[in-house]
């Protein structure tokens, strides 16, 4: 009955709901459908205990710990869900005239107005739908701005190795060539490398601060005086605000352009592929260019405006509106003063845990880290075989979920760590006690940690074969 795929469950007839009333009179003849779909047929009742016994499998922010670094896996307050499922805006149609909307327009332009206030940012569009959605929508208008000026010929952007992994991707999707920079032994930019570099073809440089190591680069200054002298734009991912809310801000630092994630910064659990929300801010000099239409406040009314040089629509209609308004509720609900407490409450948990764990894992930085840090097992495994995917496991039997492995790439047997802002001190010894019990057991008995986790309802799993053998489809034998 257990561990069964819905298919397998199915039995004809079982599910006796019908959706409503549609045949093939209701259908038009050319939309029918031919061939009967292979839907499982299971009661309501077996439907729900299915989703509920996979929920139980599964870790969440509710079930514990998830220090999942560069995701932000922290707690989404309950007020936000209580918001967001108000019936006027869960039921809002994207297609009601404007003059319906005002309500949920009014949500918008302040979002829009609160996120340029937190980021230095001119102007702002919420249509992207993920952070990685951002940095395509940011460098589509880097290039629009280019050609517009006469110099499509600008094709190089550079991207440090310490960036997220997103940004060479999104670089590559615009058609741009990348020119990576590497890092210094203390994880900054090469600034000297950057400069004898930088020239007329430069068309950008994204740069992801705090970076992958979790520190904030030291040069941003003279990068940004270096790009801006070569003529390109200055892009910032700022998926990791809730590192530096309150204190600094992309637009005073010169960057012409940036993303937010707010499924990251301003709640709402990211990851499982849900939706998010990736909004663009920009300069006055780059608001032109932001995806059609724009929110504007005319009088009392609030309108939706299309700009002649935009570079269209990423997004169908306004983007993910319900986690827009989680995000607004929960700058409303923290204030500016309590945003800035989350992002000083975020890197000291952090540093809290990077100096308890710092005996035990080699850390890859030296001094203060922000939001996050990473941390190697390179030493344990040398000495025990031991590697960071056993300690990452054996977590699991302590019902942690693992911080992220193998990430960022320019670090051995990585772990990185994100304790996040909503986690107690409790909490934050707890993980770190089960952190050091299981180095400490990489030396005492490590065949145990090769086959953690032994608790959890699925137990070690093949990453390999999953990996070169994926079975994406349900096929009847
Ligand atoms: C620094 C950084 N940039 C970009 C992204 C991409 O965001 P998304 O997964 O929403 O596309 C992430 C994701 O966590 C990130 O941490």
């Amino acid at each position: 009955m257990y561990n069964k795929l819905i298919f397998e469950k199915s039995v004809a007839g079982a599910n006796k709901r019908k959706l409503f009333n549609c045949d093939e009179k209701t259908v038009p003849e050319k939309y029918a459908r031919k061939a009967k779909l292979n839907l499982p047929d299971v009661s309501e009742v077996d439907l729900v205990r299915h989703y509920q016994e996979l929920a139980r499998k599964a870790h969440g922010v509710a079930n514990g710990f998830y220090p999942l670094g560069s995701c932000t896996m922290k707690y989404n307050p309950i007020i936000n869900e209580e918001i967001a499922s108000i019936e006027n805006f869960r039921n809002i149609h994207p297609l009601q005239s404007q003059s319906d909307m005002q309500g949920s327009m009014e949500v918008m332009y302040k979002l829009k107005e609160a996120l340029c206030e937190v980021t230095g940012m001119y102007d702002m569009t919420l249509q992207p739908s993920a952070g990685a959605h951002g940095e395509l929508t940011s460098l589509m208008m880097i290039k629009q701005f280019h050609e517009s000026n006469g110099e499509g010929y600008r094709n190089k952007v550079f991207i440090p190795d310490s960036a997220h992994g997103t940004n060479p991707a999104s670089a590559a999707m615009v058609g741009y060539e990348v020119v990576e920079i590497p890092s210094t032994d203390g994880g900054f930019v090469d600034v000297k490398k950057l400069e004898e570099l930088a020239d007329e073809k430069t068309a950008a440089l994204m740069l992801t601060n705090p970076n992958t190591l979790g520190i904030f680069e030291r040069d941003i200054v003279k990068i940004a005086e270096i790009i801006h002298k070569a003529g390109g734009k200055l892009y910032y991912d700022g998926a990791n605000m809730n590192a530096i809310m309150g204190y600094v801000r992309p637009g005073d630092m010169g960057f012409d352009v940036m993303h937010l994630n707010l499924h990251k910064t301003f709640s709402t659990p990211h990851g499982g592929g849900g939706p998010g929300s990736g909004p663009v801010g920009c300069t006055q000099e780059l608001a032109p260019f932001l995806p059609n239409p724009s929110i504007k406040k005319n009088g009392e009314m609030y309108e939706f405006e299309d700009s002649d040089d935009s570079i269209g629509k990423v997004k169908s209609f306004y983007g993910n509106f319900l986690v827009n308004l989680r995000a607004y509720t929960y700058i409303l609900s923290l204030g500016g003063k309590g945003l800035k407490e989350a992002s000083e409450n975020a890197v000291l948990n952090a540093n809290y845990m990077k100096a308890r764990l710092k005996e035990y894992y080699e850390m890859q930085s030296d001094g203060y880290c922000m939001h996050e840090f990473v941390m190697s097992a390179s030493k344990i495994k040398d000495e025990t075989g031991i590697s960071a995917l056993d300690i990452a496991k054996s977590m699991l039997d302590a019902k942690i979920h693992p911080p992220t492995m193998y990430f960022p790439l320019i670090v051995k047997e990585a772990l990185m760590v994100e304790p996040t802002e909503t986690e107690s001190k409790k909490t934050l010894d707890y993980a770190c006690d089960v952190l050091i019990d299981s180095a400490k057991l990489a030396y005492k008995d490590p065949e145990a940690l090769h086959n953690a986790p032994s608790t959890t309802p699925v137990k070690r799993l093949d990453e390999v074969g999953a990996a070169r053998n994926p079975i994406l489809k349900y096929t009847e034998e």
